[in-house]
């Protein structure tokens, strides 16, 4: 009887193990996560992506990283110079005018519609979205592309994590691939 109480002790224990596996295994482990917030929190992901509270530019912790919000608009374009709008969201430049997009997991409006580990890094390693458009300018990805591919996931994986926010971003205009 002893060792039936500890064979069924063996099994749950075998089954917890393999159950805590599969898990980490669907979702991004805490660390990795951690590792993208960080990363996020030091890479000025926020100063553009993020809609602001006020003039000295605190990102709204209501929705971080939702992308340009309805109610900026871009600056009148120039001549000869880059104009950004006062919360950094929409931009001005030779390229035309451009927005920050939403990058909270919204499967219609955020990255979640478009995105998946892979494309997201050969988004920021290639500087072409997943449609095949050019990512216009200012967005750093020649900056971001030096990133390892642990910290690019890290990224993801952190940024899968915000709270959805329902923001439709329009996007760049279409800038031709490069190659
Ligand atoms: C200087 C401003 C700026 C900074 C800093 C910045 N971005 Fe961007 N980002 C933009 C703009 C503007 C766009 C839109 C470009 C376009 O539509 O072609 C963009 C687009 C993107 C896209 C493509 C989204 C899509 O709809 O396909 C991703 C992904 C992205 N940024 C991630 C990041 C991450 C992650 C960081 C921080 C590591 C970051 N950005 C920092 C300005 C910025």
């Amino acid at each position: 009887m002893r060792n039936a109480v500890f064979a069924v002790g063996a099994v749950m224990i075998a089954v917890a193990t393999w159950s805590l596996g599969a898990g980490a295994a669907q979702s991004p482990t805490a660390s990795r996560v951690e590792r993208g917030r960080y990363l996020v929190s030091i890479a000025a992901c926020h100063d553009c992506h993020t809609p602001k509270i006020d003039a000295q530019m605190t990102p709204d912790p209501k929705r971080p990283l939702s992308g340009r919000p309805m109610t900026t608009f871009p600056p009148v374009q120039g001549a000869n110079d880059i104009r950004a709008s006062l919360d950094l969201t929409a931009w001005a430049g030779p390229w035309g005018n451009s927005y920050a997009a939403n990058l909270t997991p919204d499967k219609e409006t955020g990255l979640g519609a478009r995105y998946n580990e892979a494309s997201f890094i050969k988004t920021i390693r290639t500087g072409v979205k997943p449609e095949g458009e050019q990512l216009a300018p200012p967005m750093p990805w020649p900056v971001y592309r030096n990133m390892t591919d642990e910290d690019l996931k890290s990224v993801y994986a952190y940024l899968t994590t915000l709270p959805p926010v329902k923001n439709v971003v329009r996007a760049a205009p279409s800038v031709k691939p490069s190659r």
